[in-house]
């Protein structure tokens, strides 16, 4: 199934680098800053396309129409975010990922966040280690708050909603990319202590397979599980970090 996996995103990462010479159709669907393109679309039929040839009985939880929503986590489950980081897409042509997980009876099993413009891949699995292409990386050491960045959304610190300003204080800074896939990279890489933002469930799926694999430590900002089924505001990070800011600014 990884080596499957792997080209697939192969062949869609190819065309996606190719379509960047075409004219791209973009669309608002909740509004201005919120973006879809035919690319995203394509992409996304490119892969359950796949799936349902090679994996017919399994369901399917994706972004775009038509899949984004799924009546049970039962069996094998395929979470697809076919570009994350659209308005990089249309504004950059950078910075921008697909997201792909694989969850059986609710639990991850493989991750992969392929940077398509860089040609890396971010993956591995449950008790499988963390690899950037073919290099396995280490596990990032468990730095605390003050210590380290942290990866935000800009609206939630902007209003500081759930004290994402002061956690940005009492970090080494924010960052701000655009794209979760990005960030949670940033995670894998030990660039980012955490991250805080407002994610729907193909934000993060492939991502929480490749940061559980390190130890990090993650759930909704109010410590509960997350969800699956909902937008839901996010935290990850170290476990020096993420017990600081649920036990100062959370709670
Ligand atoms: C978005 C990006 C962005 C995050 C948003 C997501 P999309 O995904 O990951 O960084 O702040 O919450 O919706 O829509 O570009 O796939
Ligand atoms: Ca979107
Ligand atoms: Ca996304
Ligand atoms: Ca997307």
């Amino acid at each position: 199934m990884i080596i499957e996996i792997k080209e697939w995103l192969a062949e869609a990462a190819g065309y996606i680098r190719v379509s960047l010479t075409n004219q791209l159709t973009v669309s608002q669907k909740s509004g201005r800053t919120d973006l879809v393109t035919n690319i995203d679309e394509e992409i996304q039929s490119f892969f359950i396309k796949k799936i349902n040839q090679h994996y017919p009985n399994d369901r399917i939880l994706a972004e775009e129409k038509g899949f984004n929503t799924i009546d049970s986590f039962a069996g094998r489950v395929w979470i697809i975010d076919p570009i994350d980081g659209t308005m990089n897409f249309v504004m950059e042509q950078e910075n921008f990922c697909i997201m792909i997980a694989v969850y059986e009876e609710g639990v991850g099993q493989l991750g992969f966040i392929y940077d398509v413009m860089k040609e890396e891949l971010y993956w591995g699995g449950k008790n499988y280690g963390v690899f950037l292409n073919e290099r396995k990386l280490p596990q990032p050491k468990d730095v605390t708050l003050s210590e380290g960045l942290i990866g935000m959304n800009a609206y939630m610190y902007r209003k500081n909603i759930y004290s994402a300003g002061e956690i940005g204080h009492a970090s080494m800074g924010i960052r701000v990319s655009g794209c979760a896939g990005v960030e949670l990279i940033a995670m894998l890489k030990g660039n980012h202590i955490g991250y805080i933002s407002n994610l729907s469930p193909w934000d993060y799926a492939a991502g929480l397979v490749l940061i559980n694999e390190f130890g990090f430590k993650y759930s909704n900002i109010e410590g509960k599980p997350l969800a699956f089924d909902k937008r839901e505001y996010f935290l990850a990070a170290t476990p020096a970090a993420y017990t600081q800011i649920q036990e100062k600014f959370i709670q």
